[in-house]
């Protein structure tokens, strides 16, 4: 688009905040890291949920990533990036039979199952589509080796997949569907990983937990193996190149499927916050300023409706860190900076020293090109959602603002399922 200074002050200059900043060269960077950690052969599909910007999509498109996704608007993003629909695998719990056939019917064979009904409700969806889905079942292990999760999702009670208990139980109940052709197994437990020792073991659990289905009879063409990639979030740190993970990992893979290098299971990785938290900033400024009972107020112009959504709802809640865009190094006032929302809640720091900043004044969260603005509370109060802003070095390759819009609604003659 326009070769121009793309830092954030000349950014903030040309668009106004908040915006985000998304650095493409920086998913070049996540990817090569991330690709060159993980044993090869291996098939690697980017989570669009951890930021579905279509320029994201692409660039992660182009360097070989699949794409996997959980609703229509993920799967439009997906295929107008350039994915082909063989190389969408449509996930999620809740899959509605709406959301199933426009997958199919866009061309999209491939699904994880998430329970039995799931199971079903693909395979009935592919049958009304004339044709046979390939399903991962995703599975639950019995016990969790992710303590060290930021979130772990499973090894406990869980809405994700199916406990493997209940599939010991009655292994054929889940390769018998119509029309849904169990091609494999599918272990998600858990995201922010952070360390090469919590990564592999919890694809310990998941080997462990893939043999002996497969012992079963359940077949293992493919082995979703998940990932839970962590990497620094709303906050300044460098993301772990997980040193030693690639040979430790290969071990394992040798020991519990020995035939992994001949591409038999297929070993497949899935990531969304490692790929591209690392490529976001978010750029916000000061509104106001103001003291009450003691204690002095800084407004920014963005808060929980921009960022956050999702990190504050988690107990405890993520930290999340603005920080002035240049640090002054006059004596400190003690500052609680808030946003803009009309909601207590809506606060980044009860107790920041700063400088007393002045409205105008740049404030900046790194690495939030993950779980940013799409994952936020958007539509609280109705501001409109901050700029999006992608730069390839040098240049600005697009500059656009999402828009929440209401349109006319005609009643549905009868539901078609
Ligand atoms: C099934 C599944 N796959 C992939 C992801 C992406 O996780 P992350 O962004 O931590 O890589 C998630 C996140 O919730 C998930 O539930």
């Amino acid at each position: 688009m326009t070769s121009a200074n793309t830092s954030v002050e000349a950014l903030a200059e040309a668009f106004g905040p908040p915006l985000y900043r998304y650095d493409l060269r920086e998913l070049d960077a996540a990817h090569d890291r991330l690709t060159r950690a993980l044993p090869g052969p291996h098939t690697l599909y980017y989570s669009l949920k951890a930021n579905p910007h279509p320029r994201i999509a692409e660039r992660l498109h182009r360097l070989g990533c699949r794409a996997e996704v959980t609703s229509e608007s993920e799967l439009e993003t997906a295929l107008a990036a350039g994915c082909p629909p063989a190389h969408c695998m449509v996930g999620g719990p809740g899959k509605t039979p709406a959301l199933l056939d426009h997958a199919l019917a866009h061309g999209v064979r491939d699904f994880s199952a998430e329970s039995h009904g799931d199971l079903h409700r693909i395979g009935a969806a592919a049958g009304r589509a004339g044709t046979t889905a390939r399903c991962l079942l995703r599975i639950n292990p019995d016990h969790t080796s992710s303590a060290q999760a930021a979130l772990t999702m499973a090894g406990l009670s869980s809405q994700f997949g199916v406990d493997a208990a209940t599939v010991h139980a009655d292994p054929e109940h889940y390769t018998r569907v119509p029309n849904a052709q169990l091609t494999g197994l599918h272990l998600y437990m858990g995201t922010g990983l952070d360390t090469t020792d919590a990564l592999l073991t919890q694809f310990e659990t998941a080997l462990t937990t893939a043999a002996a289905l497969a012992e079963l009879g359940l077949p293992l063409e493919r082995l979703n193996l998940g990932g839970g990639f962590g990497a620094p979030y709303a906050h300044a740190a460098v993301p772990s190149d997980f040193p030693g993970l690639r040979p430790q990992l290969a071990a394992l893979l040798d020991e519990f499927t020995p035939s992994w290098t001949e591409g038999s299971p297929e070993i497949v990785y899935e990531s969304g916050r490692y790929l591209t938290a690392p490529c976001g900033t978010l750029v916000c400024s000061v509104v106001d300023t103001k003291t009450s009972q003691g204690t002095t107020y800084v407004v920014l112009d963005a808060g929980i409706n921009q960022l956050g959504g999702t990190a504050r709802a988690r107990h405890p809640p993520v930290p999340i860190e603005a920080h002035p865009l240049t640090p002054s190094p006059a004596p400190p006032t003690e500052c609680r900076l808030v946003g803009p929302l009309c909601s207590p809640l809506d606060t980044w720091h009860e107790a920041l020293p700063l400088q007393l900043p002045t409205p105008g004044d740049l404030f900046t969260v790194p690495n939030v090109g993950a779980y940013g603005l799409t994952a936020a509370l958007i539509g609280f109060l109705g501001h409109r959602p901050a700029a999006e802003i992608c730069v390839d070095g040098d240049t600005v390759v697009s500059a656009t603002r999402l828009r929440l819009q209401r349109s006319p609604l005609a009643p549905r003659a009868r539901s078609p399922y």
